[in-house]
């Protein structure tokens, strides 16, 4: 049985004072049915650490640097996530795609790295509005999955979490239908029999794009969806904590 992940994607969002209040929120709840996981920028996650400690409430970084270490300006490294209480990192989100040009072996590099610094990443996936309308929505998450489930050990896998999250859903309040998203999650749950049944069976598979209180409970009851990577109502500690006890 895979148990329910929601995890919160604050993006280039949020102060000193916002963090320690949602979090202060966050903490105040209980959110026992499920895990949880936040992921605030670079600045608060030492201060976030700080604020968690105690609590099974998980932290994650939104990106890493490819390289190991060294004279690479302005990155950050896997590692370095590690030394300072990250669980968590959000690998391949389309944001980094789009806007930063992060392709599959970009994806797989960070993966590896994360790995090694005993990080687990969670890896976004998923199409865009016209792969959708051309009928490619499939072929497009193979080739993204691809090189991870040939290049990875199934020992590997089982650190692994996969988001998919469909371009079209992300920020624009349009989230997929239970059906769609549920299709898409069986689908990307037969490439993981690739690697092994086990995989398969557990390795967990978030839903993202437009996650609200008011749709989780239906897309989180699909029998292939095990929680959300929730963007915009992250933000929102009463709506983020409706999310978690869908
Ligand atoms: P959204 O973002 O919930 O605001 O659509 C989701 C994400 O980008 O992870």
């Amino acid at each position: 049985m895979r148990r329910l992940l929601v995890a919160g994607n604050w993006k280039m969002n949020g102060s000193v004072s916002m963090t320690d209040d949602l979090l202060s929120r966050l903490l105040d709840a209980d959110v026992s049915a499920c895990d949880v996981a936040v992921f605030p920028s670079f600045p608060y996650l030492s201060s976030a650490r700080k604020q968690l400690n105690g609590s099974a409430m998980l932290l994650g970084a939104q990106n890493c640097a490819e390289e190991e270490s060294g004279a690479y300006t302005g990155e950050v490294s896997a590692t370095m996530l590690q030394d300072i209480g990250c669980h968590l990192c959000l690998v391949g989100h389309s944001e980094r795609r789009t806007l930063y040009g992060e392709d599959n072996d970009t994806v797989l590099n960070k993966v590896q790295r994360l790995l090694n610094a005993g990080i687990s990443p969670v890896v976004c996936i998923g199409e865009t509005l016209s792969d959708r309308q051309s009928g490619q929505e499939n072929a497009v998450v193979t080739r993204q999955l691809q090189q991870l489930l040939s290049e990875l050990s199934e020992e590997q896998w089982q650190h692994i979490t996969l988001a998919y999250e469909p371009v079209w859903a992300i920020g624009t309040g349009e989230t997929a239908t239970p059906d769609q998203a549920q299709g898409m999650h069986a689908f990307i749950r037969s490439l993981l029999h690739q690697v092994s049944e086990e995989t398969a069976q557990k390795t967990r598979i978030l839903y993202g794009g437009s996650v609200r209180a008011a749709n989780a409970v239906e897309l989180f009851a699909q029998p292939d969806i095990d929680g959300g990577l929730v963007g915009g109502a992250s933000l929102d500690a009463a709506e983020f904590l409706e999310i978690c006890c869908s």
